[in-house]
């Protein structure tokens, strides 16, 4: 009989076995310094386009105060157990109420983390006989939500309508069948690309197909919308939105997530999400520093002005410049270039190591093989120094992309990867 861990050690899986080259370096990269436009990469300053903090208020001295008073009036043990049980307080449910109010929602229900409070809310919506109709793009949580379900399934193309409708079509005589219901899943802002969910035209289809929908808002909450509150705001779908779901680790720049819906639909998940019931509440610093955080983005909306006109800066800068974003409709900003893995490596470390510049590389498997994606994420914190610096720097790495010289720099790894 073969030990349980023959197989780790025999395959550390699609990440793990790039370890050895890209550990410290392009996975689990060590940024330092107060989180901000400019940070440290081993030792060196870069200016980071790859960090969430859309309205710049993880590093807020509002919020800093704030954060650092709720420290030292509760501790960060405050309360302790689950809300079920023992670790429910007034102000968990103030911050329920004003996030409801916020996203225009009748109620809402704290997460202690968006993953798993997105994988439990997925399994407490659906039973047996439903049958769920997600995005095949979807965000992990999305996907591991989707995995727990015991009944049916079916994925539609990217961002398609047509087949989003197709595979509503199957899955209503299949609900006719099962005599379950069906639930529709995508994100608000697709956070690799960019695109808004097709919100609106997901809307128009319950006109002819009886479903409920769920929606990540990730990255639209705080970002999309005339308050801010999100892709289903700036559709102007919100209502028709069935379950609303935002995270506190992008726009507020925290940890934590909510819920938001009709008040008897949060009823029921405050009873029946499993990651809720079972694991400790929301320790009290993250409420106190979550409702400060959510006053500055109601009451300060030159935020998210200043991040759309850091947005708008970079993204046109890389369009006249040349640069293919493809079709982002948020601040999200991917700018693709093409090449192998290898040049992938080398021309994120030219320009970690000559320009200072640091931003996320996305590869095969998650785009397809021979392009390369920069992922970068502006801020409210960028200036327009950050923005040029940058685009100068995208010009001298695509000449030398383009000039075969990553080519020649990766040779070695590209023969180790049998590239
Ligand atoms: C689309 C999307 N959903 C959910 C999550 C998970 O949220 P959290 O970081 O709060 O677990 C993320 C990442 O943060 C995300 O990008």
């Amino acid at each position: 009989m073969k030990d349980l861990f023959d197989k780790i050690y025999r395959d550390k899986g699609p990440l793990g076995k790039w370890a050895s080259q890209a550990e410290g370096y392009f996975v689990f990269p060590k940024l330092e310094g107060q989180i901000s436009n400019r940070m440290k990469f081993r030792g060196k300053d870069v200016i980071t386009w790859s960090i969430n903090d859309y309205l710049g208020l993880a590093n807020h001295p509002e919020v800093r105060k704030t954060d650092a008073q709720a420290a030292a009036d509760y501790g960060s043990a405050y309360p302790m157990g689950a809300r079920m049980m023992s670790g429910h307080t007034d102000l968990h449910e103030v911050l329920q109420k004003e996030l409801a109010e916020f996203v225009d929602k009748e109620a809402s229900y704290l997460l202690n983390f968006g993953y798993q409070g997105m994988v439990s809310t997925i399994d407490a919506l659906v039973a047996k006989d439903d049958i769920i109709v997600y995005d095949v793009d979807a965000h992990a949580c999305i996907i591991d939500g989707v995995r727990l379900h015991m009944g049916k399934r079916f994925t539609y193309k990217h961002n398609d309508v047509e087949s989003l409708e197709k595979n509503l079509e199957r899955a209503t005589k299949m609900a006719e069948q099962t005599g379950g219901g069906i639930l529709v899943i995508s994100e608000g802002v697709f956070g690799m690309r960019g695109e808004q969910g097709r919100l609106k035209e997901i809307v128009e289809l319950k006109k002819k197909y009886n479903f409920r929908f769920l929606v990540d808002d990730a990255h639209g909450f705080g970002t999309l919308g005339k308050t801010g509150a999100g892709a289903g705001e700036e559709q102007g779908v919100q209502k028709d939105i069935d379950v609303y779901f935002a995270t506190f680790a992008k726009s507020l720049a925290s940890t934590g997530a909510f819920i938001a819906a009709d008040q008897e639909i949060i009823d029921y998940l405050k009873y029946n999400l499993r990651s809720q019931m079972f694991a400790k509440s929301l320790q009290m610093q993250l409420v106190v520093g979550a409702r400060k955080r959510l006053e500055m983005l109601k009451t300060m909306p030159e935020l998210k002005e200043k991040l759309w006109e850091n947005t708008n800066a970079l993204q046109s800068g890389l369009k006249s410049r040349g640069f293919d974003i493809g079709t982002t409709q948020s601040c999200v900003t991917p700018v693709y270039l093409k090449g192998s893995i290898p040049e992938a490596m080398a021309l994120v470390k030219d320009l970690r190591e000559n320009h200072g510049i640091f931003c996320s590389i996305v590869v095969y498997p998650v785009i397809p093989k021979g392009l390369i994606l920069l992922r970068m994420i502006p801020t409210a914190t960028h200036t327009l120094v950050d923005i040029n610096e940058t685009l100068d720097a995208f010009e001298e790495i695509r000449t030398r992309l383009e000039n075969g010289t990553y080519k020649r720099l990766s040779a070695s790894v590209a023969a180790a990867m049998g590239e």
